[in-house]
Parts: C-alpha cells; sequence; structure tokens
C-alpha cells in the first residue's frame, strides 16, 4: 500500500462561504505487506481523510494512492475486494441484530453464511463479546460491544488490508485491552497488512511496526517508535521520551501559527 504525492483540500462548497481545508498535502508513504502501520496526529489532522482516499471513498485531487498494487481511483472495485474499513463510529442497521448485520456483510462479499457465522462468533469469543448478546439488536447494544462487531464485520471477508480509523476510541479499558490484544495477534499471526489511526500513545508504540506523525495533512515524521523516540532523546540529551513527548515535540507549533494568522488577518 503506497501514497504518492498526495493532496486533498476541501473546498469551501459551491457558494463558497467557508475557506477550503488543505486535509492531506503532498502525502508520501510505503507500507509493507504485513506491516502494522500507524498514523498519529492531533484532531483535524487529516487522519480520516486518508483513510477515507485509502478506501476509495474520497478522490485525492492530485497525486496517487495503491492499495495491494491496485490505484485506487483507477481501479476501486479491485481495492474494495481486498480491504475492510472499521471507523471510529461504525455504521449499522441499529434495528438489526449484530448476527443479521453480520449476515448482511457476509452476503455482500459472497462469503457462505455457514462460514461466516464461524467466523463472527471466534473473533467475537476473542475480543470478549457476549455470545448470548449475538442475536440483540444493535441499538441495544454497549458502544464497545458494537465496536467489536465491527472489527467481526471487517475480518468477514479475510481482507488483505485492514483499515482501523480509531478502533478504540471510547471503549472502557478492558474492551480497548481486548482490542489491542486482538490487533497485537493478528500483526503477529497473520499477514494481514494493517493501517491503524489512534490517539493512544500506548497503542501507537506497542502495536505498530512504523508511525507517521501527521499535522496539518502533512507527515512530519514516519519512522520506528524507538527511533522516533530515540531521534527526540538525542535532542534533548535525555533517556526518558515517551512517543506522546515526540508527538507533542512535532505537532505543538499550532497555536503559535494560528496567533500569526490572526495577526496578519488584522493587519489586512
Ligand atoms: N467532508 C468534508 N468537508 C469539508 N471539510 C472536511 C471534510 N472532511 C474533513 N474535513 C476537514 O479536513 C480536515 C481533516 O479532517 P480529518 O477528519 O481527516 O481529521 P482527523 O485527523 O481524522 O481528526 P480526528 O482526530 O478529530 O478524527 C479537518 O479540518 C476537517 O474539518
Ligand atoms: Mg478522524
Amino acid at each position: 500500500m503506497s501514497c504518492c504525492k498526495v493532496h486533498k483540500t476541501f473546498k469551501g462548497g459551491i457558494l463558497k462561504r467557508k475557506k477550503p481545508v488543505r486535509a492531506l498535502v503532498d502525502i508520501n508513504f510505503d507500507v509493507r505487506s504485513g506491516e502494522c502501520f500507524g498514523l498519529i496526529g492531533p484532531n483535524g489532522s487529516g487522519k480520516s481523510t486518508l483513510i477515507r482516499v485509502l478506501s476509495t471513498l474520497l478522490y485525492p485531487d492530485q497525486g496517487q494512492a495503491h492499495v495491494c498494487g491496485f490505484d485506487v481511483v483507477r481501479k476501486p472495485y479491485r481495492v474494495r475486494e481486498l480491504i475492510s474499513r472499521v471507523s471510529v463510529d461504525a455504521a449499522f442497521f441499529k434495528k438489526l441484530s449484530a448476527w443479521e448485520n453480520l449476515r448482511y456483510s457476509a452476503r455482500l462479499y459472497g462469503v457462505p453464511l455457514r462460514i461466516a457465522r464461524q467466523r463472527a462468533l471466534d473473533v467475537l469469543a476473542e475480543l470478549g463479546f457476549p455470545a448470548r448478546r449475538f442475536n440483540d439488536s444493535m441499538e441495544d447494544l454497549s458502544r464497545g460491544m458494537q465496536q467489536k462487531v465491527a472489527v467481526a464485520r471487517a475480518l468477514i471477508n479475510r481482507p488483505q488490508v485492514l483499515l482501523l480509523d480509531e478502533p478504540t476510541t471510547g471503549l472502557d479499558p478492558r474492551s480497548k485491552r481486548e482490542v489491542e490484544t486482538y490487533i497485537e495477534r493478528l500483526r503477529k499471526e497473520t499477514e494481514l497488512t494493517i493501517f491503524l489511526t489512534t490517539h493512544d500513545m500506548y497503542e501507537a508504540d506497542h502495536l505498530c511496526d512504523r508511525v507517521a506523525i501527521i499535522d496539518k495533512g502533512r507527515i512530519v515524521a514516519l519512522d520506528t517508535p524507538k527511533m522516533l523516540k530515540q531521534i527526540l532523546a538525542r535532542k534533548r540529551g535525555s533517556d526518558h521520551v515517551s512517543l506522546e513527548d515526540v508527538f507533542l515535540e512535532l505537532t505543538h507549533k499550532e497555536w503559535v501559527e494560528d496567533v500569526e494568522e490572526d495577526e496578519t488577518d488584522k493587519k489586512d
């Protein structure tokens, strides 16, 4: 999976009432097959936009993105066959049960129902989802349970690439740990390529082979968590540097620039 010089700007609408937003600026990276690649960055820095480009839901304005060798703009259907995405707030048919939602996905992907059911039950058991809630309607399940169903749904078609957009945001510590442990297992025991966005520095540090830091649409650092920490540790002459320190160091300048922009506005 790769991005080469990808740009995406959201225009200010037809009437141009809003300022355009440069959500992605010159994004370049390669994700190796089987790698767990993390993307961290402040709110509004472009993480979900990048995931939407990779999952063919948004076209880039410039540049190319490839998933499993297929161009996301030219071959969106091939890409969709090979990927699954779990978004921060997954969409379901709320009145239908967990299994009915899963069955719907299985039908879409042509997975035989018996196999789909067993796959889903296996994943959900590992995630600590109570089997007795399998036939409850989605609206009766807690957010954590819904998120676990979303993960099971994403794996029902045995994708080659799993795009996880903040999969553990809003989960209680136990559910969060269960999802993290499961991602860790997928990373170690399968060939699945994982692209993970998170606000949790523990996750980025412990689950990801490499991490990119994005700030205002630009990738400002990309390396293994160990190297990212080492570089800052050397700069500071200290041994005690966390990934959170790296994040704060590379993304903390926003308010200074905002003030400068405000002052320029006043002069105008
Ligand atoms: N459909 C859209 N129309 C206009 N602007 C958008 C749209 N989607 C995203 N944006 C803007 O693009 C920028 C990047 O948004 P994005 O959702 O990718 O950020 P994010 O890094 O995922 O943030 P968060 O951590 O809060 O999830 C933001 O300024 C956002 O307001
Ligand atoms: Mg987001």
